[in-house]
This record gives C-alpha cells, structure tokens and sequence, in this order.
C-alpha cells in the first residue's frame, strides 16, 4: 500500500522502480534466419546484457527477467539441455561483471529441478553478490505463477498448523510476505517482448496493478532504447489503483487505507 500511494503522489513522469520482463521471441528470431532455435538463446543472452545494464544506469532499482518457466521443460530434450547449458555458461562469464557493476542477483523458482552443478552457480552468485547496493536482478528459472501462489499458501499452511498463524490473520497483506519479491516494490512494468500478448504464468499475485506493455520486437532484437520506448510508454499512463482520475490528479490519499 505504501508503495501505491508513493507512485500516486509522485506524479507520472517517473521511471519505474521495478520492470518484470517476458523476453520471449528468440526462437522466431533465429528461425527467421535459417538458423538452430538454440541461436536465438545465445543472441537473447547479448540482449539480457544490454538490458541490465540499461536498466543499473538509468537507476531502475529492480529488474525481474522470465528465463525460464515450469512449462518450458515440455520443449524438445536437446533445446532444454541447451538452454540448461547457456544458463551455466553464462553465469560463469558474467558473474564478475554483474558483481563489479554492484549488481544484487536473485533467483526465484523450483531450483530443486536443476542440475547440482547449476543450482551451485545459482547460490554462489547470490551469495557472492548478497551485499550489493545496485540494481536487484531477479532470475524467474523454473518459475510459474501459480507455483509461486502455491507455496506461499503450503507456508501459511503450515505457520497455521503450528499455530503462529490464526485461520483470520489470512489476508491479502499477510498472504503476500510469503510469495517470491515481497521484499521488493512490486514491479511497476511488465514487458513482453515478441509479439505475444498472454502472461504465460509469469508473475500473477505481483502483477494485480503492474502497467502492461506488449512489444512486437523479438528479445534478440531488444535494445536499450526499446526500453527507453517502454518507460515513456509507463510514464504517460496514470495509475488510479481504483480511485478516480480526478483523485490522482489531485493527489487524494487512499480514505480507505
Ligand atoms: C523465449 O523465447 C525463451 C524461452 C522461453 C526460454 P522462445 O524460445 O519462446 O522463442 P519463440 O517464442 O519460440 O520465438
Ligand atoms: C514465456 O515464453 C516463458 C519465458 C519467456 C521464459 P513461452 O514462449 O514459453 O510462452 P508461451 O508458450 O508462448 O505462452
Ligand atoms: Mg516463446
């Protein structure tokens, strides 16, 4: 709530302080050249550089990358062992780097899944980045909404059970400590990329009031100023988070609240 009133009352014109990212697009983009699928991960990994780093020095404070959802696992074998392998290759190559620019890495998802050998990358970049003060960067690897809303519910569950947790302490507000990023704002922008317009059970509690921004242009293709189209885009909405456009205009706190 705090943060619905702060982006009320500071008007429009402001940069979004968490941007959720559906880079999806790579496959048509190397099948558009006669090329492996697999070469558009490759290239989308170059689009992933740009973006993080356009987004650490334009001040973004959180960015939330979809790399890999609970569904993508039905993808042919090889194309999953691949993308398995990118992600284990690019970690390696690019945790230095992340590290220097003083940016924080986070995973979210069923990491269980992965490989050890991944799953140790996976922490050791975390760990090796805990103490960063930059931009947070979310990695959604085995990531589905509905897992995410499942969790928490088995967490609150057993808080209950243990009796922490009373049945009518259950709200909205409680709930959502226990789902992925409730330490962070709550992303501002969603953008997907490649011309789908469809969550794919990405984020689904953390996007109740998220500005949606559908661009047709493939990941691999995605530029830093592509970005810059997005929060221009997000910039000229007005978020009302049910009140009246009047209210915002005029700055009225929530009476409900
Ligand atoms: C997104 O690109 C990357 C992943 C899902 C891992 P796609 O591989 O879905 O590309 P398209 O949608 O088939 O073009
Ligand atoms: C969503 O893209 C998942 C990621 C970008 C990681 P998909 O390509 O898997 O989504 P669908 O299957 O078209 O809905
Ligand atoms: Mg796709």
């Amino acid at each position: 709530m705090a943060d619905e009133v702060d982006a009320l009352s500071s008007g429009r014109d402001r940069l979004p302080r968490h941007v959720a990212i559906v880079m999806d697009g790579n496959g048509r983009w190397a099948q558009q050249r006669g090329l492996p699928r697999t070469m558009g991960h490759r290239e989308g990994a170059k689009a992933v550089r740009r973006v993080v780093e356009a987004c650490a020095a334009r001040g973004v404070e959180a960015l939330t990358l979809f790399a890999f959802s609970s569904e993508n696992w039905r993808r042919p074998r090889p194309e999953v062992e691949i993308l398995m392998n990118l992600f284990v290759r690019t970690l390696r190559s690019e945790i230095r780097r992340l590290d220097a620019a003083n940016v924080r890495m986070r995973f979210i998802g069923d990491s269980g899944a992965f490989s050890p050998t991944l799953q140790d990358y996976m922490a050791k970049a975390e760990q090796r980045t805990s103490g960063n003060t930059g931009l947070t960067l979310v990695i959604a690897a085995n990531y589905g909404g509905r897992w995410d809303v499942a969790q928490a519910a088995r967490q609150v569950a057993e808080e209950v059970a243990a009796g922490r947790l009373q049945p009518a302490d259950v709200t909205p507000e409680t709930f959502h400590r226990y789902t992925c990023l409730a330490d962070l704002p709550e992303p501002d922008l969603f953008i997907r990329t490649g011309g789908e317009q469809r969550i794919s059970n990405f984020l689904l509690w953390q996007l109740a009031y998220t500005e949606l921004y559908f661009s047709e242009r493939l990941w691999p293709d995605f530029t830093a100023d592509d970005l810059d189209v997005a929060c221009s885009a997000f910039a000229s909405r007005q978020r009302r988070f049910g009140q009246t456009s009047e209210q915002v205009a005029c700055g009225a706190q929530d009476d409900h609240a």
